[in-house]
């Protein structure tokens, strides 16, 4: 069931086309504005690439991206080999087969897999090897508080101790090679150097973003049964204080109840938050990270692995209710997020690298921690809220630590368009090269915002287009090689053959509009749903058989750009966080006084898309600003504040079919007001239930 969220017209492929045909566009406008020579205005079509940067960039042109593209998708195995061979430690090669696959579920089972047999370690490639390469007093980690003044560094000799404790440790508590271990950490330099550690010794993490409630935590450990959770007492964002310890306090005493007790709870004193005295404890369970990690030998042998051991998990929201526990691999995701990192920043050993991302979410596992850190980069890690304590603190970040390259979400860039200029431009900014974007569609308003005020017209973006599934950068400038068009994701990465289809899931060419599926493999790709492989082939790649489907819409111009139009699943995305409809509707119906419930995504000017509820009170129940807020809060108890309602919208009676099915169709058009566009109705149960509800719009 994908439901069209905008007419789309299909242009089919003629049989003979070739796979890398949108790769060998030719730009056909005429007005464009050289990077650094003029602000882009509204009339500019495409942002061509200055020459200072075009020179000194890794891929310096349209030819030399297609050169390699063409290498990466004639010669899959040559590609990769060649890279994971001459740029990470291998304790011994892979097999005979540098890949295998089976994409096509008319042929069995889905099956992904890269470097097979190929024994590695990711914290290894991390740190060892570049400790060994020269890097040991390079900074690997700036960390900066929410509160201005307060911060931290470590290079990459002392972040490899910091590891080797904490591994030391995670070993002495019986965590193996395999075993998973629950992160719920804020951003605090423990949050990478957790992961690092659990990847250093074989264990497999699982970090819940710290925004996530105590019932999505309980969840979360009850599927994946960790041995021991890790998490820190409490901490600042902006003005307030978020008490993390009693959030898992709750969570584990929900997973006990369900069957799941963790053994160790090791907590780590974040003391600019709260003081260990005023933290509820359980002896015997809790344990705090300061008193015994720093004991532990800050050496450690590593854990070879294989590279299709598993590296972590995260779980993400689908169409249902249940999130899904992605799993990443470890050589082919190395490779993947290292190569795409490097050649979609133009990475240079002296960048100093900033994503505003946090660890709990994918960016922040692949191009926080281990992108970065593969390629040896210096990353800034940020606490806090970015407009604490005022919007101006990204810029004053950006200053103190001369931030080269600077990678964040739209919802931010608007938020800090609408705060206006002089908050941006009484800071310097000239360290900044790169701009990078992430999580949802950037409109081109906010595009040429990001461009000229913030990069000042010189920085070309990178608008990243991915998913928790992918790994990695699936389609994206390369800074320097193509001209820009604001609002467009542009080209495949290396490797990586997206293809348009119909609902029939034929292949479109030219130009065209449908939905986003990529064709073969990528090294980055996960291998499975955690627990159930089945769900995982019948999400990804029984929609359209023989291809994997992102879940988005997507259109390619004339020129060959590619422009994403946002997911035609019940998946929405919030300030680039992504939630299910089906999540929120299971906790709103869960309270005692809501019947029914029905959820939508509608536009929002800063957020990209906002939730709208639907929401029918059980008999006798009246509306109330009480019932109300007792619904919000419902939702941020069970998912989190992320996930809360904008809006609810009293609903006497859903729209439904004569077979029961709601119309979401309608609902949508109601949530945005388009009353002229319902279409028709009369295939509705009680069509009169139309005109009650946009009666009550506005109540
Ligand atoms: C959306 C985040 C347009 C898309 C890395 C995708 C984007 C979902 C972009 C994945 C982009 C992400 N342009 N849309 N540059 N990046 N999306 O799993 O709908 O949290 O399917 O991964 O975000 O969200 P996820």
């Amino acid at each position: 069931n994908h439901n069209h969220n905008h007419n789309h017209h299909f242009r089919h492929a003629d049989s003979n086309a070739s796979p890398p045909s949108s790769a060998v566009a030719k730009i056909s406008h005429l007005k464009a504005v050289v990077l650094g020579d003029a602000p882009a205005s509204e009339e500019d079509d495409v942002v061509l690439p200055s020459h200072d940067f075009s020179r000194q960039a890794l891929v310096p042109s349209q030819q030399k991206y297609l050169e390699m593209y063409k290498a990466s998708i004639e010669n899959p195995a040559g590609f990769w080999s060649g890279i994971a061979s001459s740029e990470f430690y291998w304790k011994q090669r892979w097999g005979d087969q540098v890949y295998s696959e089976n994409l096509d579920v008319r042929r069995g089972n889905i099956k992904i897999e890269w470097f097979k047999g190929g024994i590695t370690n990711v914290c290894y490639n991390c740190l060892d090897r570049n400790i060994d390469a020269g890097l040991a007093d390079k900074i690997a980690l700036y960390w900066e508080s929410n509160e201005p003044g307060f911060d931290a560094t470590l290079t990459y000799s002392q972040l490899l101790q910091r590891v080797c404790q904490l591994a030391n440790y995670l070993k002495s508590v019986g965590v193996r090679k395999g075993d998973a271990v629950v992160v719920y950490l804020p951003m605090l330099m423990e949050l990478p150097i957790t992961m690092l550690a659990c990847a250093r010794i074989g264990a497999v993490h699982s970090v819940v973003f710290a925004g996530f409630s105590s019932e999505s935590l309980a969840q979360r450990i009850v599927d994946c049964k960790p041995k021991v959770v890790i998490t820190c007492n409490a901490v600042k964002r902006g003005p307030k204080t978020v008490f993390l310890k009693d959030i898992v306090d709750a969570a584990l005493i929900d997973s006990a109840n369900k069957g799941i007790s963790v053994d160790v709870c090791l907590t780590y004193e974040n003391q600019l938050a709260l003081k260990r005295e005023k933290t509820k404890w359980k002896e015997g369970r809790d344990i705090w990270w300061e008193d015994v990690v720093p004991k532990y030998p800050t050496s450690c042998d590593v854990e070879w692995v294989d590279a299709e051991d598993p590296l972590f998990l995260l779980y993400t929201s689908g169409s249902t209710g249940k999130p899904k526990g992605v799993l990443h691999t470890t050589g082919g995701y190395m490779v993947y997020t290292a190569t795409t990192f490097k050649y979609a920043f133009d990475y240079k050993d002296s960048d100093v690298y900033w994503c505003t991302a946090d660890c709990g979410w994918i960016t922040g596992h692949s191009y926080v921690t281990y992108g970065p850190m593969l390629n040896g980069a210096t990353v800034l890690l940020y606490e806090g809220a970015p407009s604490y304590p005022d919007p101006g603190r990204c810029w004053d970040i950006v200053d103190k630590y001369k931030v080269t390259i600077f990678y964040t979400a739209p919802t931010l860039v608007r938020s800090l368009m609408r705060d206006g200029d002089e908050y941006v431009t009484r800071y310097s900014r000239k360290s900044l090269r790169v701009l990078g974007s992430v999580g949802e569609p950037i409109n081109p308003s906010a595009w040429r915002w990001f461009f000229n005020v913030v990069g000042g017209s010189r920085c070309p973006i990178s608008d990243t287009w991915w998913q928790t599934e992918t790994g990695g950068f699936m389609i994206t400038p390369l800074p320097g090689a193509w001209p820009q068009k604001p609002g467009s994701a542009t080209f495949p990465f290396f490797g990586v053959q997206p293809v348009i289809v119909d609902e029939k899931g034929v292949e479109l060419d030219g130009e065209c509009s449908g939905y986003l599926c990529v064709k073969s493999s990528w090294p980055g790709a996960f291998r499975t749903l955690y627990g159930d492989h089945e769900r995982y082939e019948t999400t990804y790649f029984k929609p359209f058989p023989g291809y994997y489907f992102t879940g988005d819409g997507c259109s390619r111009d004339k020129d060959g750009y590619h422009w994403l139009t946002g997911r035609v699943d019940d998946v929405i995305n919030v300030s680039g966080h992504r939630i299910g409809t089906a999540e929120v509707e299971s906790a709103l119906v869960s309270h005692p006084q809501c019947a029914e419930a029905a959820v939508v995504g509608v536009e929002h000017q800063v957020k990209g898309q906002g939730i709208y509820a639907f929401v029918t009170p059980v008999e006798g129940i009246s509306y109330s600003e009480e019932l109300r807020k007792s619904l919000i809060l419902t939702v941020r108890t069970q998912i989190g504040a992320f996930a809360a309602p904008d809006k609810i919208h009293w609903a006497p009676a859903l729209p439904k079919t004569r077979s029961g099915k709601i119309m979401r169709r309608i609902l949508r058009k109601i949530a945005a007001r388009q009353l002229d566009e319902l279409g028709d109705t009369s295939t509705l149960a009680d069509p009169g239930v139309v005109d009650q509800l946009i009666k009550l719009a506005d109540t």
